[in-house]
């Protein structure tokens, strides 16, 4: 069933129907899009557009189908446009004319850009909530392995640090995640419904009533923006894009920490996988496809940013193309950070093999150079002074505290018994600064 075809002679090409039809996918905006229907007639009544018995009838016509739906009763399926078209064919199905009011005063340009921004900000709630007990899990994680393990810069080992530290990094990151959707959300919570097909409408209808009535902050200033507005979409996939590339450099560390060379934490077998072939294999599946899924949601945003460039006011059908990629994108980001949690939630830290990693590859040589600094040498004397003793140790598969006092001596003479206790990996980090990783 089609809204429109009174102008038109020929019937739609098979081909172009399908082409045109979104209802596979904007199906998902079933629940949006009835609760946008219900608001808008109880403003038409209230405005005196539509009569009390008609708008009781329609809502309690968009009430049965949303019911039906939900309880499987009704397929949304068969040659309609969108789910616009659905419902409202329904509708006039169930309640004859009185259906045919409902959409006075609207067009379908407001109203799925009111489902849209309905869905996203309900959904963008729920990416926070879910990121508010991965970074919980985080913490709990953190504060529960608190040991020293080698801290890295250009993945050599460089200072000690402390699993509990390294783990806060990522606390940090998810916790700017959740405040930059909460601006996206603050940004994008005004109504589209009333701004009609691009130029409001003729009829003294109430765009703050029904704004209010669905739970938006106002209404739109410009009808034309209103409509064509895709940009809190936009900037909630830029958000998802960055949870997904902090995810993925989690994922990498938790792939790199579980191979045999590294052996800093075991995935626990709930999120990880074997091999067909190789018995002894465990693979950390969860993280790859973590850090795989990643390139999705970059994908979903480069989409509807190239989609939107060059589209001229107001509403065009490009903008059909924003849906597909958001759900894929917001459904990708979820599972993720849902896998993420269990993954976390289960894993274990390995506290021996990080201390063994710690003590080979001169984690304390900064310290032990600070310590010439504080007896007195400048520090790109003491620069030069502990490379040359690191140079030494190589050679003879030693660490710094591993000399003699007599070795160190030979370097220079500031060095005294002292020196042991103050490049100790575990004094290091009770230490100045280093006690915020405690
Ligand atoms: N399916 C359309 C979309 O998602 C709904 C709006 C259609 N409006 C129109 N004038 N054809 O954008």
């Amino acid at each position: 069933m089609k809204l429109w075809g009174g102008r038109f002679e020929n019937a739609e090409s098979k081909l172009m129907e399908d082409f045109n039809s979104s209802l596979s996918f904007d199906k998902t905006l079933y629940h949006e899009d009835i609760v946008g229907s219900i608001a808008h007639v109880k403003m038409l009544k209230k405005c005196n557009i539509l009569n009390k018995k008609d708008v009781e009838e329609i809502i309690e016509g968009l009430n049965s189908i949303l019911q039906d739906i939900e309880h499987g009763k009704l397929k949304i399926e068969g040659d309609y446009e969108d789910i616009h078209s659905f419902v409202e064919a329904n509708l006039i199905d169930r309640i004859g004319d009185a259906g045919k009011k409902m959409h006075t005063a609207r067009s379908r340009n407001d109203q799925v850009a009111l489902d849209t921004r309905l869905y996203s900000k309900n959904m963008s709630k729920n990416v926070i909530e879910n990121l508010k007990q991965l970074i919980n899990t985080i913490k709990k994680l953190a504060e529960e392995n608190n040991f020293i393990m080698p801290g890295y810069t250009h993945m050599q080992r460089a200072q000690v640090v402390t699993f509990k530290h390294h783990m806060m990094a990522y606390y940090s990151m998810f916790q700017r995640d959740v405040k930059r959707i909460e601006n996206a959300i603050e940004i994008m919570d005004l109504s589209p419904l009333g701004c009609c097909a691009l130029a409001g409408t003729t009829y003294e209808t109430d765009r703050k009533f029904t704004a209010n009535e669905l739970g938006f902050n106002g209404a739109a200033d410009n009808f034309l923006d209103g409509v064509s507005d895709r940009d809190y979409l936009i900037e909630l996939m830029s958000d998802f894009s960055l949870i997904m590339m902090h995810l993925s450099r989690l994922s990498e560390e938790l792939i790199m920490w579980s191979t045999k060379e590294f052996d800093f934490v075991q995935i626990s077998d709930e999120f990880s996988t074997g091999s067909s072939i190789m018995p002894q294999k465990k693979n950390p599946d969860a993280a790859e496809l973590i850090r795989g899924k990643t390139g999705r949601v970059y994908g979903s945003l480069m989409s509807l940013l190239t989609t939107m460039k060059g589209i001229p006011l107001a509403y065009n059908k490009d903008m059909q193309e924003d849906k597909e990629c958001f759900f894929n994108a917001l459904n990708t980001s979820l599972s993720c950070i849902k896998v993420m949690n269990g993954m976390l939630g289960t894993l274990k830290v390995k506290k021996t093999s990080m201390f063994k990693a710690v003590k080979k590859g001169f984690l304390n040589a900064t310290e032990a150079a600070d310590y010439l600094v504080n007896k007195g040498m400048p520090f790109r004397d003491a620069h030069g002074v502990i490379g040359q003793i690191v140079l030494k140790c190589e050679s003879e598969d030693k660490s710094i505290e591993e000399l003699t006092i007599e070795e160190l001596k030979g370097f220079s003479e500031l060095f005294g018994e002292d020196i042991y206790e103050f490049v100790d990996y575990e004094n290091t980090i009770s230490r100045g600064i280093k006690k915020e990783m405690k």
